[in-house]
């Protein structure tokens, strides 16, 4: 009997040819799933990379509850269109600790993975207050609303928790400290000195941003929204990045 006459035999019976289709799925799925639970070895470690401060967190926050990666993508693909336009492609740790990730699928605004930096808080104050202002034809909706929602940060010891608890890596004294730094981010007057020691420059590589992003006194949601904006895409040096596949 050839190996033809054998593979009839499955052919030929419906219920043998599902079990051992889905045998070989199962292997083939496992072997392509599994190493992906152990994501040391998925995800390259790349300087810079550092987890959100208290305000960017709630700033990302808002950012989810308003639903923007409904028309905004948080990812530069590798091909040239794209990072001609957005700038050096996305890495996949660069996403490392976004509780859930905000790649997004769909692009009625521009990508802002790397938007950070690019405009300045004045520019988006205005643009969040009504996006026509800078940008004539924008059919991205006004949020000004966000201007007048104070945050008093009740919540954000909790919020740092929960990361913690899908393996985002604060520290302890990060998550003691979570309403500190929370509200000495939007305070340049106040003493950012412990928010630098736990997440700035000397620790990760990366200097966090330090300012009143909103332009006016009160900490509001607009405050929390522009300081995670503004952090997007900045965490990598790419003038001294280079991947493994090139080292
Ligand atoms: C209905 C779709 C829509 C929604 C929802 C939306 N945007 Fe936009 N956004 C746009 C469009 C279109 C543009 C490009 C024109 C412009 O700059 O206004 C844009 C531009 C931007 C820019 C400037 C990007 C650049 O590189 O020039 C930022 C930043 C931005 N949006 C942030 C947000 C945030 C944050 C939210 C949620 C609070 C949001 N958007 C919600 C459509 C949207």
């Amino acid at each position: 009997m050839g190996i033809l006459d054998k593979h009839k035999a499955i052919e030929t019976h419906a219920t043998l040819l599902m079990v051992l289709s889905l045998l070989v799925v199962t292997i083939g799925g496992i072997v392509q799933i599994v190493p992906l639970f152990y994501l040391e070895n998925t995800i390259e470690e790349v300087e810079g990379v550092r987890p959100y401060t208290p305000l960017e967190l709630a700033g990302r926050s808002i950012y989810v509850r308003e639903g923007c990666y409904g028309c905004h993508s948080q990812m530069i693909r590798p091909m040239r269109d794209e990072v001609e336009r957005y700038g050096h492609y996305s890495l996949a740790a660069e996403s490392m600790y976004d509780r859930p990730f905000q790649w997004g699928s769909k692009r009625t605004g521009p990508d802002l993975a790397r938007v950070g930096g690019r405009y300045s808080d004045e520019w988006h104050q205005d643009h969040f207050y009504d996006a026509n202002s800078v940008v004539p034809e924008s059919v991205m909706p006004p949020y000004g609303f966000l201007f007048n929602r104070e945050l008093d940060g009740q919540y954000i010891g909790d919020l740092l928790a929960t990361n913690r608890m899908t393996g985002v890596p604060y520290s302890d004294e990060m998550l003691e400290n979570a309403l500190a730094d929370f509200t000495a981010q939007a305070d340049p007057l106040g003493d950012a000195s412990g928010l630098e020691a736990r997440y700035g420059a000397d620790v990760f590589g990366t200097a966090v941003n330090v300012r009143n992003f909103d332009g006016q006194p009160a900490l509001t949601e607009a405050d929390a929204l522009i300081a995670y904006i503004q952090v997007l895409g900045t965490m990598v040096d790419f003038s001294t990045f280079t991947p493994v596949a090139s080292r």
